[in-house]
Parts: C-alpha cells; structure tokens; sequence
C-alpha cells in the first residue's frame, strides 16, 4: 500500500448517507431498502446508535431457515454490537480491522452517531490491493491481448502481420533454414555451426526409433474405438512412452535432464503418428530412415518411399512455420502444467488435448471440408454466405492475434502455387470469396486465412490423408511446447489466477435429500 493511500482516513472514503433500520422492521423491509440503495449492509440504528448489522449473510440464513414467512424481524437476525470505526482511523488500520475480524462492514461512528459505512471492498479499492478470491485485475474473456510471461522463444505482431523465433523472421528461417537448424535455434538459443548441426541431427535420429517394448503395445492402442483419431492414439501412446521412460516431476530434475527428455519426445512424435497410422491401416510400421532429414524422414515413415525434394521442402517449411506461436491455447496449456512442476510427458500430453479443439489445432481438415461442400466456383457466395448468417465459423478464417493477412498462410499459399492444381486455384478463389464476404457481413473484424487454410491444402497436395494434418501440425508444435517448458521450467512460478465467483451468495444451507 502506497503511503499516499495508507495516509488517508475512513471519514474520506466511506459511504453515507447510510442506509439505515430500525430493529422493529421486518427482515423484508430492510432487504428492499438494501435492494433499493444497492448496498450490501444496514446498520440497526436505535436513535442514531448503531446497535446491530444486517447483511446479505443475514438474508440468506433468513431466508433459508423461514421459507414463505414474511415476519422475521431484523433484531432476530441482525449481528448486534457491531465493530465500529472512527472517522479519522487510517484506510490501513481499518483494513486490518476488518481482515482481523473477518467482517465485510464496518459502520463509522462518530461521538456516538453512524456517520457512514466502509466496507472491505471500498478499502480494498482504495489500497489497491487484492482480497483472496477476488481478482485485482478484470481480465478480457479468454485472456485475450492479457500478458501473462515473459518469452525469449518468439512473439507474434498481430497488426503487422509478422512473428519471429529469437528475433529471426519465422517466415525467413522456414524458406531459409532446415527444421533441425530451428529446432537448435530454440532449444540453444542460436543457431548451429554445421558441427553442431551435425551433432544436433545425429541425436535426433538416435532418439527417433521406437524402443521394443512399445512397438509391441502400439497395435492395441490403434485399434482403441470404433474410431480411429491419430491425435488420441497419439495423445495415448505418448503417455505410455513417457511413463515407460521414467519420466518424473521436472521438479526432481536438472535443467539438462529436461532438456533431453524434450529432444526426445520431440524426436519420437513423428515415428509414433505414421506408426499409428500405418498400423489402423493394418500395415506394419516404417522404421525411420538413418540418412533423412526430419522432413524427408516423416514422409518417408508414411509410405516406406524417399519423397520427392518438392515434397519434403514442402512439408519442411510448413512444419518450421509452425514450431511457435505466441501464447496460443496448447503452449499456454503445456506451461500451465509444467508451471506444477509435473513431468515433460504430463505437459505434452496436455497440450496435445488443447491442439486437437477445433478452434485450435482441429480446423485444417474441416478448411478441406468446405471446399467439398462448396464443389463450384458459382456456389461459393450462397454457400459462404448462408453459412455466415447461420452463426458457423469458415474454418481456415480469422485469428486471435493477427487483423491482418497471416504471414504463414501467405507462405503456404506459395507454397500450394508451386505443387499447383485446380484445387489450389479453387482453393485461391474461395480465399477471396470468404475475405470479402467476411468483410461485408462481419465489418470491422478483419477476417483473412489462418494458417490451416493453406495448410490443408498443401498437405492434400503432398497426398497427407486429413487425419494426418492436426497430428502433422503436432510434431512441429510439439518443438515449441518443449522450447516453452524449458523456459517456464527455468523460471517457474505456479500459474494460479482466480475466477469471479458470480452465483447467488454462500453459505447456502444443504437440503436434505428428499427436499430438494
Ligand atoms: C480462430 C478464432 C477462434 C479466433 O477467434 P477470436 O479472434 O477470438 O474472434 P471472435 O471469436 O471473438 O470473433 C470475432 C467476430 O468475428 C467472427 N468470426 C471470427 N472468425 C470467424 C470465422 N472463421 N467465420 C465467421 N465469423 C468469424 C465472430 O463470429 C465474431 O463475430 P461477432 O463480433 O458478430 O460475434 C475464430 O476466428 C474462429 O473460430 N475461426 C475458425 C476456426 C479456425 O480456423 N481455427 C484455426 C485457428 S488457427
């Protein structure tokens, strides 16, 4: 509390006129002249006197004890003899007052006579400091625009149209750079010398097969429901793996541990989906390829074929234009719960759950969907249209952060021109249709394609099934999870903040059983 605050008295922040009663009135009488004035309290007054105090605590145990009876009177219910305050007494010793005795209200009293009423939440207001269970600060829904760490792995410029891993354009290293030089990048903080590339890739592929034990477990967990989710199987087997690995409370660990194990599960992630994938498909799993790149590797474990360079490189830039993104909902999920101190596992698998909603990681095959439905170039606007005015979402449009073109979907649609097709040319021409139909029926919202909208189109190109894509969009991610545990590991402080309890007011008493 600033001295400023701390020097200032009761008699200038408290409320009056006071709204008082009388304890011959009835309990209902006072409730509506609370009710009337918007005050949580009324001070009993017996010739000015404070004699009691009735609060909303009061109300509810009245109403609660004396169902239908009108007649309570407030000196049955009220709190006598209340703790009272001096108009001089300091904002500071009356807030002490008041946490000491666990009271909300406190009339001011003055030669004998209420003067006014301070409450805990005037006091609070003025010592701008924060009652337990109440927030300080009143966030936007959703958090949105809210700080919450501090990050050298990246940042995003929502109204610029630009987002960088440690101050290198993200757009420039995914057309200039291989994913493993990123990934060094933000696991070392720079970017390798060709030896330490070298080394960086050689652990990678060390760490990129399957032990045994799981590959024998692995068929049962592809074939797990009537449906086959890549990204649940994946969300599974991944549990499995870390707990077979020993994965502890990082909390129990040293930063290098950490470290290692985040290489890890980064390096298996992709093994585990095409395995999955490969096994529900009733094929036997392609081990990884010694002599390829992450890239080159992941497609190759697809199909058991070296892919071609165009669709390695293509695949390679759309995976390292996704390693980071800000705060979005899965790295803010995996520093939530490593901020607890649990295990890598514990906080890849949580994100993992965050990515797979559809307004996150789960749109890109849905972006796919509507071109299906869409079918001709001369349905889109009714298509479109229609599908605004209902209320639906155009999967593949808008951001959280960017109001302006998203610089990934703008590399991915270079991308998508140079594998080509008429689905790209369709896919371009839908583009515009949304942006401008967007534009006339939300004005003011600044719509344009997110990065799943191409994404979904190069990964259709390259011949990726749409299961494929959110679990394809997790590898990359996966990187910046784990850049993101290290750095929340290293300077943790549990994530706790408090939510704004808006139901009717506590302590209700419990009904019995057969009356409620
Ligand atoms: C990504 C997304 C969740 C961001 O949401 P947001 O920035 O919080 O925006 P809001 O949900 O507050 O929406 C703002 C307004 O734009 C509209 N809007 C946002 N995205 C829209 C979309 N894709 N289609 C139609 N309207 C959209 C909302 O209906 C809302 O309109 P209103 O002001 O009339 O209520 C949202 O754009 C969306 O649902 N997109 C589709 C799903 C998707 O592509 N997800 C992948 C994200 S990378």
């Amino acid at each position: 509390m600033s001295d400023r605050v701390r020097s200032r008295t009761v008699g200038e922040i408290m409320s009056h006129p006071v709204v008082t009663a009388v304890p011959t009135q009835t309990v209902q009488q006072a409730a509506r002249l609370m009710h009337r004035a918007k005050v949580g309290s009324v001070i009993v007054v017996e010739d000015e006197r404070p004699i009691g105090i009735l609060t909303e605590r009061d109300l509810v145990r009245y109403a609660s004890s004396s169902p239908g009876s009108s007649f309570g009177l407030v000196s049955d219910w009220m709190a006598p003899d209340p703790q009272t305050v001096g108009p001089e007494v300091r904002v500071d010793a009356a807030l002490n007052l008041l946490a000491e005795r666990g009271f909300r209200h406190m009339p001011v009293v003055s030669e004998d006579k209420v003067v006014g009423v301070v409450s805990m939440r005037d006091l609070m207001r003025i010592a701008e400091i924060q009652q337990f269970g109440t927030p300080a600060i009143e966030v936007p829904k959703g958090l949105k625009g809210v700080v919450v760490a501090e990050t050298q792995v990246g940042d995003v410029r929502g109204t610029e149209g630009f987002y960088h891993y440690r101050q290198y354009s993200a757009v420039d290293l995914s057309q200039q750079c291989s994913l493993e030089e990123v990934w060094h990048l933000l696991y070392e903080g720079h970017l390798p010398d060709r030896a330490e590339l070298a080394d960086f890739k050689s652990r990678v592929c060390e760490h990129r097969v399957l032990p045994a034990d799981l590959k024998t477990i692995l068929p049962s967990v592809a074939e797990m429901g009537t449906d086959f989710v890549p990204l649940e199987a994946l969300r599974s087997a991944l549990s499995l793996l870390c707990s077979s690995w020993g994965f502890r409370p990082w909390l129990d660990l040293g930063p290098g541990v950490l470290k290692d194990q985040a290489l890890r599960v980064c390096a298996v992630i992709p093994t585990l989906i095409m395995a999955l994938h490969r096994l529900n498909r009733g094929e036997q799993p392609v081990d990884p390829h010694p002599d390829l790149g992450y890239a080159a590797n992941y497609l190759y474990m697809w199909k058991g074929e070296v892919p071609s360079a165009e669709h390695a490189r293509a695949i390679e830039q759309y995976l390292t234009s996704t390693i980071d993104h800000g705060f979005n909902a899965s790295t803010f999920t995996a520093r939530v719960v490593t901020s607890t101190g649990a295990d890598l596992g514990a906080a890849v698998v949580g994100a993992l759950g965050s990515l797979s909603g559809p307004l996150h990681g789960g749109a890109p095959s849905r972006a796919l969907e509507m071109l299906d439905a869409i079918k001709k170039p001369e349905d889109a606007d009714d298509w479109i249209r229609s599908a605004v005015e209902e209320g639906r979402r155009i999967m593949g449009f808008g951001h959280p952060v960017y109001k302006t073109d998203d610089p990934r979907s703008t590399m991915l649609r270079g991308i998508a021109e140079q594998l080509s097709g008429p689905r790209v040319a369709f896919a371009k021409y839908i583009e515009s249709r949304v942006v401008a139909i967007l534009r006339e029926l939300k004005p003011g919202r600044q719509l344009y394609a997110n990065v799943e909208f191409y994404a979904s189109i190069v990964m259709e190109r390259i011949g990726l099934t749409p299961d494929l894509f959110t679990p394809t969009f997790a590898c990359s991610r996966a990187i910046g999870w784990t850049s993101h545990i290290l750095e929340q590991a290293a300077d943790n402080r549990i994530i706790r903040p408090s939510g704004r309890y808006i139901g009717p007011p506590p302590p209700a008493p419990i009904p019995p059983l057969d009356q409620r």
